[in-house]
């Protein structure tokens, strides 16, 4: 009797964990996601306004998207299609799958700047606690991909983001890219986030940090964006980065390489950014650039200093920029800038203009 007591509970324990909810409806996603801690989402069709909504997920759940995720058209700035939360959930995908955006349907060249209303941020990540998002692929976002706020703990890893189908001019885009605002990963306000081995190959930011607490950006690649940036700072709800560590990653074809912009007549911090191991190949504009004279969306070439930069550490920032292009770009308000370091930093191609740390730029 002892025995066979024995024998059939870790039998039982092993059945149960094995069997994941496996939703192949739309319809189902919320009776799973209010039950199940282990829930395939497979071949989902999602409707139009309808969001894959995983906001509300028992602690220690996992979700694995599998097959092909769809969406049908949503012409509306504010509908978010998939949205993620919770404690200690992890949000994965099958070997094989990918998560399709439908961007086609939206592309006009005008990104959330105009034109067809577009769904702004299709994949919103709020407020996680000690989470995990890794293995996934992404293709064909409609404006920004990632948008992760609030938090702590998330690690992102593997996410293959491919938005090369948005490069090409369409019959709306007069001529211009389909894809505009297509940034990779934007991070505000959020702590203790590592975003590591992973590739974005889009039109804008690869990743945007706009505010945030000790956050690593690692194995990153980064194809034909605006590459790794800080920014634009100042005149948010929150306007303080402090402790961003990017390193030992690849920004190629790229209009710029490492980026710190602040917002023009407004008010923060940043403090405590590293840019370590960061190779940069064929970039357009710039390969560094801190700039602090930006102004609904643009530069006006005339700084302010509202906003405080101090300890950033260029080490190791290698490659090659077009002839066009500024190896170094550094424009700072008057005494708003303090302690950069440039250390093993070589960049090549170009011309420069600094006013800080001098006018020859790194020396
Ligand atoms: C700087 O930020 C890193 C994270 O990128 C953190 O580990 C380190 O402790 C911070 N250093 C200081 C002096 O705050
Ligand atoms: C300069 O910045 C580095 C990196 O953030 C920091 O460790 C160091 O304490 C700063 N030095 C001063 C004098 O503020």
């Amino acid at each position: 009797m002892k025995y066979s007591v024995f024998a059939v509970i870790p039998l039982a324990l092993g059945a149960s964990a094995a069997t994941p909810c496996t939703v192949t409806k739309y319809a189902s996603i919320s009776s799973a996601v209010a039950s199940c801690t282990d829930i395939v989402l497979s071949n989902i069709v999602a409707p139009s306004a309808s969001a894959i909504d995983l906001s509300k997920l028992k602690t220690g759940a996992k979700v694995t998207f599998a097959g092909k995720t769809t969406f049908e058209k949503t012409p509306d700035k504010s509908f978010d299609p998939i949205i993620i939360g919770g404690t200690k959930v992890t949000i994965t995908g099958a070997p094989g799958h990918v998560i399709d955006g439908n961007g086609q349907v939206y592309w006009d060249g005008l990104g959330s700047n105009g034109g067809v209303a577009k769904p702004n941020h299709f994949v919103v990540v709020k407020n996680t606690v000690d989470s995990v998002i890794s293995n996934l692929n992404i293709k064909n976002w409609p404006v920004h991909c990632f948008t992760i706020s609030g938090g702590s703990g998330l690690t992102l890893s593997n996410i293959n983001l491919d938005n090369t189908a948005g490069n090409a001019p369409n019959s709306v885009s007069n001529g211009l890219a389909a894809a505009h605002n297509s940034d990779g990963f934007d991070i505000s306000s959020t702590s203790g986030l590592t975003l590591k081995n992973s590739v974005v190959n889009n039109q804008d930011d690869c990743v945007a940090v706009t505010s945030g607490t000790n956050i690593l950006v690692t194995g990153m690649t980064c194809i034909g964006g605006h590459g790794l940036s800080i920014g634009s700072i100042g005149g948010k709800s929150n306007n303080v980065v402090d402790g961003v560590t990017f390193s030992n990653s690849v920004i190629s074809n790229s209009e710029n390489g490492c980026r710190i912009k602040t917002n023009s007549g407004t008010t923060g911090t940043v403090k405590n950014v590293t840019y370590s191991g960061i190779t940069l190949k064929n970039i357009a504009k710039y390969g560094i650039d801190v700039q602090q004279d930006y102004l609904n969306g643009g530069p006006t070439g005339i700084p302010t200093n509202g906003v405080d930069i101090s300890g950033i550490t260029f080490k190791n920032v290698k490659g090659t920029v077009a002839s066009s292009a500024y190896n170094y770009y550094i424009l700072c308000g008057s005494g708003s800038c303090s302690n950069f370091t440039f250390s093993g930093t070589s960049i090549t191609g170009g011309k420069s203009s600094c006013n800080f740390p001098s006018s020859k730029c790194t020396s």
